[in-house]
């Protein structure tokens, strides 16, 4: 069958016919904590203007993160300018480091660990050059507390909310988590994590409208699509949102990277293949309820579904 470019770059989630919670990450290959896809210049100016009017919303940090976060800089321009050498440039001259973004056209000359000479904080700087969410995870006491983050494109959450929770805490509201003693096994999982074997995993979540930025903060704006979605409309109007997770044990601070990138699809274009329209078709009539209600999904689900049954009676 004949992708589009679209459909062969997205990062379709799902490998069984059923879903349920697990530490369902893989080892990451090739070792990339960032990715440049469709849309790079949207995304990008999109969290650069939520940053300016959102600042407290979308970015959050404890002093004492601040060697760790010059770490993730060097990280991800390293990554940058190795991945997508036509892209992105990071050189050293002398005492100072010069970063060229050739998509933005914007070059910066800074000196590595010396605040002064970049204009935000290290990871507030670097997140404005990647689509990537950036997630500083500090170790201590045996569990890893969220210190510093930079978050645009949440999954319904809140980073001021979660900022300075630990592992469990943060992972609390999930059903069945704590229950089925996932949160302790994945917590010892993370707390295992070496410096150069990154891991990475996929989140998914349907979606009424497409938007990025569903923060809890904005839930009264983008919640009531939810009962927007027909069985009429439900091929355009709802999306699969996808979540790229990785994860990066850095060497120095003995952190964790936690970089999310959020990928949108609308439901039509996953149903012209035939395969993945059936199996989303067994995932979602099999699903247990305290899943849907938690994924924000129960409102539309059946219309998706019934939407489906319509669109494909032959191949379900
Ligand atoms: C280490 C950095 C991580 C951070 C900062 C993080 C953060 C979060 C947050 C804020 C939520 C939403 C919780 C809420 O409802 O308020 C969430 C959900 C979730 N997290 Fe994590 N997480 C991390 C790692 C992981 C890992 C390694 C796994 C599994 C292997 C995982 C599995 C999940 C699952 C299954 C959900 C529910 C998602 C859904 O159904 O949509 N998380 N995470």
């Amino acid at each position: 069958m004949n992708l589009t470019k679209e459909l062969k770059n997205f990062p379709y989630p799902f490998k069984g016919d059923t879903y349920r919670y697990s530490n369902n990450s893989t080892l990451l290959t090739p070792p990339k904590c960032i990715d440049i896809s469709g849309g790079y210049l949207k995304e990008v100016n999109l969290k650069r203007s939520l940053l300016t009017e959102h600042h407290a919303r979308c970015y959050q940090s404890y002093p004492y993160t601040n060697k760790a976060q010059w770490e993730v800089l060097e990280l991800v321009m390293t990554h940058l300018a190795t991945y997508f050498p036509e892209n992105f440039s990071f050189k050293s001259e002398g005492d100072s480091h010069i970063f060229t973004n050739h998509i933005l056209n914007e070059k910066h000359e800074f000196i590595m660990g010396d605040d002064s000479t970049l204009p935000y904080e290290p990871l507030d700087f670097i997140g404005r050059h990647v689509q990537e969410d950036l997630l500083l995870m500090m170790q201590r006491d045996g569990d890893l507390y969220l210190d510093a983050g930079q978050l645009c494109f949440p999954g319904n959450w809140s980073l001021a909310f979660n900022h300075g929770l630990s592992f469990k805490n943060i992972h609390f509201p999930i059903p069945g988590f704590k229950e089925e003693g996932l949160d302790d096994r994945i917590l010892r999982f993370l707390l295992n994590l070496e410096a150069g074997n990154p891991w990475g995993r996929k989140n998914w979540s349907l979606m009424a409208g497409y938007r990025m930025d569903t923060s809890i903060e904005t839930f009264d704006i983008w919640g009531k699509d939810r009962k927007k979605v027909t069985i009429d409309n439900a091929g355009e109007f709802v999306h699969l949102r996808v979540e790229v997770q990785k994860l990066f044990r850095l060497p120095r601070s003995n952190a964790i990277l936690f970089t999310i990138h959020t990928h949108l699809l609308p439901l039509d274009k996953l149903l012209g293949i035939p395969e993945w329209r059936r199996q989303l078709y067994e995932i979602l009539t099999e699903l247990p309820s305290h899943i849907a209600d938690y994924k924000g999904m129960s409102l539309f689900k059946d219309k998706v579904v019934a939407y489906m049954e319509q669109k494909g009676e032959s191949d379900l």
